[in-house]
């Protein structure tokens, strides 16, 4: 296993597989600009998990201005469609970058909402998920079926357009994609350690069943101020269970995973709860390093994250047996039945502690070893 020095130095272009209870995984954001990711070698990435700046919505205007001036000249002129393209084009440079650090069969999920706006005169929607979608073609990803995110929403529905007379309302846009890409060939497990990996990186059926779903309704939205000086006013974060869920999904523990505009850093924060290895790229220096400090602060909070897994699926245990249902297989690190023979080997990373690299600001995750208990008589 290389030492954690040459780990923490750049990402490595091959997963090194670990055995697991002595993993251990580093993170850290770069402050800089997503569209050249210098810092990452090609092919070194298996999973993006991202939420760029959403095109089309007010928040971003500066930032997409900064990346082209050209931006908010349209913008003041009242020409939507040439701001609209052009800011795809600053996003696409981002996933031209996307493409290159990814290894073949790693996957990229990007969450990106539409946008609503009257410009001038006309009010209209601007289909960000769509034209993300056909980028994402051009370059050579494979799409799979998205999932989307209907956010939950304490206020009732707003009336758009002519209110409650027909034909002039408009539908409320209430959800956002998470687009899923995968750069091919399918990813393969050859060695014995890599099958071994992958096989303790299972999730619970009852998780793929909620996961693996179309539209997730269950998740709240993050919440949205900051505090700190020197930061825009919202942080536009996802909630920590999107990326969560999908490194669960789509990565396997000791891979590395990359989000090219890291925000608040939770991204980061759901890879290190994970057993996964991250990078961010955030051009605000200050968000950047908030995110890493906010990484240090949150251990209870990952380990919670971790051990609510563990315990969600004995409760889930519990109330399916109770109602007659047969579980035939049984996971001896946690002594409980599974449904699948994969969960027989499952093994969630519970997080101990967090560390500071002397050597270049890196953060390392240590994880709890696990214990194997026996199976009770039956
Ligand atoms: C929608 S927010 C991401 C929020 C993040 N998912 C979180 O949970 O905090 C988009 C982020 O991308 C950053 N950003 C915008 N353009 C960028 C670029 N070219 N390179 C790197 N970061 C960029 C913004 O500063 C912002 O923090």
């Amino acid at each position: 296993m290389p030492n954690l020095k040459e780990r923490t130095k750049l990402i490595s272009a091959k997963t090194v597989p670990v055995p697991l209870g002595e993993l251990s995984t580093t993170h850290r954001i770069f402050p800089g600009d997503s569209r050249k990711m210098a810092k990452i070698e090609d092919s070194s990435v298996d999973l993006v998990v991202t939420s760029p700046p959403y095109p089309m919505i007010e928040m971003w205007d500066g930032i997409f201005s900064e990346m082209n001036p050209a931006i908010g000249t349209f913008l003041l002129e009242g020409e939507a469609d040439r701001a609209y393209d052009l800011m795809h084009q600053e996003l696409d440079k981002a996933w031209g970058e996307t493409w290159r650090i990814l290894k073949p069969g790693g996957i990229a999920c990007i969450n990106i909402g539409d946008a609503t706006r009257t410009l001038g005169e006309e009010y209209r929607l601007y289909p960000s998920h769509s034209t993300i979608s056909m980028s994402m073609k051009r370059l050579g990803f494979y799409e799979s079926p998205s999932i989307i995110w209907k956010k939950q929403t304490n206020s009732p529905n707003k009336f758009l357009g002519s209110g409650t007379m027909p034909p002039g309302a408009y539908v409320t846009l209430e959800h956002e994609y998470i687009l899923i890409f995968r750069k091919p060939p399918r990813r393969q497990f050859p060695s014995g350690r890599q099958k071994e990996s992958r096989a303790a990186s299972s999730y619970f059926w009852e998780e793929r069943n909620a996961w693996f779903t179309d539209i997730w309704e269950d998740i709240k939205g993050a919440r949205q101020s900051m505090h700190e000086a020197d930061t825009r006013k919202r942080s536009a974060a996802f909630p920590f269970e999107v990326p969560f869920r999908l490194i669960n999904m789509f990565s396997v523990k000791g891979d590395t995973v990359v989000d090219p505009f890291a925000g608040t850093g939770t991204t980061v924060m759901a890879a290190a709860a994970s057993g996964r290895n991250s990078v961010g790229y955030e051009k605000d220096n200050g968000l950047a390093s908030m995110a890493m400090g906010r990484l240090l602060g949150s251990v209870p909070f990952l380990r919670s994250a971790a051990e609510t897994r563990i315990s969600s699926h004995s409760e889930y245990v519990e109330a399916e047996t109770a109602s007659g249902r047969n579980f035939p297989h049984w996971n001896s690190t946690y002594g409980f039945m599974v449904k699948t023979a994969p969960e027989e080997r499952l093994e969630i990373c519970v997080l101990k502690e967090i560390t500071q690299a002397k050597e270049n600001g890196c953060l390392v995750a240590h994880y709890e070893p696990q214990a194997k208990s026996q199976r009770p008589a039956l």
